[in-house]
């Protein structure tokens, strides 16, 4: 069954049922404030960071899954009806939801009513705003009560569904006309507060959960609803809310329109109270006076729309697939800059209470968004650095709110230094900006110890050098990328975590996956040092990379494929000689992406292993064979029942690993035919086996051991996006930013004719035209740049006007 469909003229996916197979969710907010919302309006409200500064409260686990949201009751009569269906799930006439960037409508009717609400976050402030329109479609008059309601959080998501004994005697409301602040915690410590405002005077209010529900009811069936009436409660302790209650009469094809405010204020320590424990409400004066009428909301989303148009305009392309023209220059894109602005805090799956910002995830999703907006990526490099320590090694997560490491995970993770020499590369690429190398980073955040952004990478670098094991090859640590493989944990107690037990690192347990990782950003490092004039360093690292080289092919190779790791016991894992967990895909993906192999058939040999055994339907499984009990020495990957995660899951962060290196020896069908298993644009036809959203990526599909194979989990926070969109965009459209300049080199099914793609590069735009009249999967035949032949791949960016005709001839 379909659920929806795209409207690619609008940027939106259109939700034509409540009842989709999971929550599809979308993201409001650009850049401190934001907001998730389902396809029934559920979700919650953050400032900066999903765990410290939550608005809202939403209940994990919850039965149904999706429980609570901003919600808008309908009483029209007897009937009482949410625009988004839940909580009350009244049968609607019509029903459709709009997710388009940055905001989601509503428009549903009943009984001759119709609603249509507009949620949004404007680029410039910190608040939600819900705009919702009421018609009257019948030949009546209409005497309605509306109720709107959102439940507040006490601000740390944590401890406000933990610490009870005190939280339900903190509570704290002030509410004044139509404005409902809420103020927990502000007499003490805190010096900002929540609004939830409506440019309406109202009839009543309740700032009191249990009150406005009814005890024994739930949102779903709210007393004060049913009887149409506010109880004008105010909140002392146990479930602070916000609810107006409105009366509205309405004309036969009369509309009305409400603006509802949620959002987040701020005071100076010293101003933080008008009188004695009466706050301090100018932030909130101010921020109502720009969102009170009709004009100024669409203005702002307007100026919303036209931000998102324009980021958009840096990439896009046209090519003869309609799909992949979608899924590049909208939800691909789109999904980078959710992913790099919540790296893997809060979704549907990620409680936001976890964990934070990732070393490496942050690091990797800059891959994909540092064309988008580079000033930012700037930013989030120098932030990742700061937590970095002194020897190289990282903090595996820091808080977005305090930019500090995590304490309770801590580090040891091995592969995490060399992926912040990957996205300071990227940038650089993309800018061509050097200076960003001297920029002076802390040391674990301590701001008495510093040192420019080259010298963390050089530490990067050489952490790994000096972090290797009995055949040469990193030492693992924690684990590396598969968090999973916990080589040194050795847990034997339920509930510990895989992440954190054990020696963070022991002395035998290496990594052919960080080996490979180490060899392809070492060379972006050499690069660098050269750049720098730094040639006895380069000459060095060169070396180093050539030791590397020369250990993964000597102990790292098992014949036909790359082998994964060797545990604590120096026993290979991922090799012929094992039972299960013979092949990994990480190894030969980040292999090949380095270029090993290449001249002596390892990569042709890794790649067509991974074909013949951990190939699907619906993509590359991680592992095969999965493991089917647990293994004390290798941790949680044989945790997990096999297909599911990492234990022989469909990865799909590493899929595009595949796609890349299949592009590198050329195989462009091939390369295509893989992109498309795990992207959820091609996959609309199927969403009973897929469920999650056909418009984002999901980190996991269940690979074939497992009862529900194909079956998408956890999706929007993933590096897969990132990844995703560099290979499609780099390695198969082939339109590469380089040190030098722009490089251009498709590789591509054999079956395309042709492709135009505009590209905004170091603040050209570049129309490139790329015609295949031979019918080849690789090789750039000609390139010319405003009529004039290129000898290179390579454009420089001092060539040409701003606006640079590129003409590419393969063959
Ligand atoms: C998951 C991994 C994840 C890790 C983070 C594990 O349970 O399987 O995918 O990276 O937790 O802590
Ligand atoms: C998800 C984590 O966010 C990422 O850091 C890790 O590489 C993958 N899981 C694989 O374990």
């Amino acid at each position: 069954m379909k659920y929806g469909f795209f409207d690619d003229i609008n940027k939106e996916y259109v939700i034509t049922t409540p009842k989709t197979p999971l929550p599809w969710i979308n993201y409001l907010g650009s850049k401190d404030f934001f907001g998730i919302i389902s396809n029934t309006a559920g979700g919650y409200d953050f400032y900066k960071d999903a765990k410290l500064l939550r608005l809202t409260r939403y209940r994990y686990n919850n039965c149904p899954y999706d429980s609570n949201g901003r919600y808008y009751y309908i009483k029209d009569n007897e009937n009482v009806w949410n625009p988004g269906w839940q909580p009350t799930q009244t049968p609607l006439d019509s029903y459709e939801c709009r997710h388009g960037l940055g905001y989601s409508t509503f428009e549903s009717s009943k009984n001759n009513l119709r609603a249509k609400l507009t949620a949004f976050v404007p680029i410039k402030d910190n608040v939600e705003i819900n705009k919702l329109e009421l018609t009257n479609d019948s030949e009546n008059v209409k005497t309605l009560d509306l109720f709107s309601y959102v439940e507040f959080c006490l601000w740390n998501a944590e401890d406000d569904c933990t610490n009870f004994q005190r939280n339900f005697s903190t509570g704290e409301v002030e509410i004044i006309g139509s404005t409902i602040y809420h103020k927990t915690e502000y007499r003490e410590r805190r010096n900002h507060y929540a609004i939830y405002h409506v440019n309406h005077e109202i009839d009543g209010f309740d700032t009191d959960r249990a009150t406005f529900t009814g005890f024994y009811n739930s949102p779903a069936n709210p007393d004060a609803v049913n009887e149409g009436i506010s109880r004008n409660s105010v909140a002392h302790g146990w479930s602070p809310i916000g609810s107006h209650h409105l009366k509205v009469t309405l004309q036969p094809n009369e509309s009305v329109s409400f603006i509802f405010l949620l959002g987040y204020c701020e005071n100076k320590q010293e101003e933080k109270f008008e009188a004695l424990n009466v706050i301090n409400k100018a932030p909130a004066k101010e921020l109502i006076a720009k969102y009170s009428t009709d004009e100024q909301v669409d203005t702002a989303l307007k100026e919303l729309k036209d931000y998102w148009n324009s980021l958009l305009s840096k990439f896009n392309v046209e090519t003869g697939n309609e799909k992949l023209n979608r899924s590049v220059n909208i939800w691909n894109q789109y999904q980078c800059m959710v992913t790099f602005n919540m790296s893997r805090s809060a979704s549907y799956y990620e409680s936001g209470m976890g964990r934070g910002m990732g070393f490496r995830d942050s690091s990797q999703d800059l891959l994909g968004f540092v064309h988008l907006i580079p000033s930012r990526a700037r930013e989030r490099i120098i932030d990742i650095a700061n937590t970095q320590f002194e020897d190289g090694s990282a903090y595996h997560q820091y808080q977005p709110l305090t930019k500090t490491g995590n304490l309770n995970v801590g580090s040891g993770f091995n592969d995490d230094p060399l992926w912040l020499i990957a996205g300071t590369c990227a940038y650089i690429k993309e800018t061509g900006d050097y200076t960003i190398l001297d920029e002076e980073c802390t040391f674990n955040s301590d701001s008495t110890n510093k040192a420019s952004l080259f010298e963390h990478l050089r530490r990067s670098f050489n952490y790994t050098v000096t972090h290797k094991g009995p055949h040469g090859l990193p030492l693992i640590g924690r684990a590396d990328w598969n968090d999973c493989l916990n080589l040194n944990c050795f847990s034997d107690t339920p509930g510990e975590s895989f992440q954190t037990t054990g020696p963070s690192s022991g002395p035998v347990a290496e990594s052919v996956f960080i080996a490979g990782l180490f060899v392809k950003y070492g060379k972006e490092y050499v690069t660098l040092c050269n750049e720098l004039g730094l040639d006895e360093e380069a000459t060095a690292c060169e070396k180093e990379i050539d030791t590397m080289i020369e250990a993964i092919t000597t102990h790292g190779w098992d014949g036909k494929w790359f082998i994964r790791a060797f545990d604590a016991n120096s026993n290979p894992v991922g090799s012929h000689v094992n039972e299960e967990g013979q092949i990994f895909i990480e190894s030969q993906g980040m292999c090949v992406m380095a270029e090993i192999g290449l001249d002596n058939g390892m990569a042709l040999d890794a790649l067509n292993s991974v074909k013949e055994k951990l190939d699907t339907k619906y993509g590359i499984m991680l592992q095969q064979p999965a493991y089917s009990t647990y293994h004390l020495e290798l941790g949680e990957i044989s945790s997990y029942p096999p297909g599911y995660k990492e234990n022989a899951g469909i990865f799909c962060h590493n899929n595009p690993w595949i796609v890349c290196s299949e592009t590198i020896v050329g195989h462009g069908n091939r390369a295509f035919e893989l992109y498309k298993k795990t992207n959820p644009v091609f996959l609309e036809d199927i969403e009973d086996i897929h469920r999650t959203e056909p418009y984002a990526f999901c980190q996991m599909v269940a690979g074939k051991d497992a009862p529900s194979f194909g079956e998408g989990k956890n999706s929007w926070l993933t590096g897969t996006a990132a990844w995703t969109f560099a290979t499609i965009s780099q390695f198969i459209l082939g339109i590469k930013p380089d040190f030098k300049g722009l490089r251009i080199d498709p590789c591509i099914p054999s079956d395309w004719d042709k492709y135009d793609c505009v590209r905004v590069f170091r603040g050209k735009t570049y129309n490139i035209h790329v015609l295949n009249p031979e019918h080849v999967e690789k090789g750039v035949k000609s390139i010319k740049v405003n009529g004039t032949l290129l000898s290179s791949t390579i454009i420089d960016p001092v060539l040409g006007t701003n606006t640079v005709e590129v003409e590419v001839v393969l063959g």
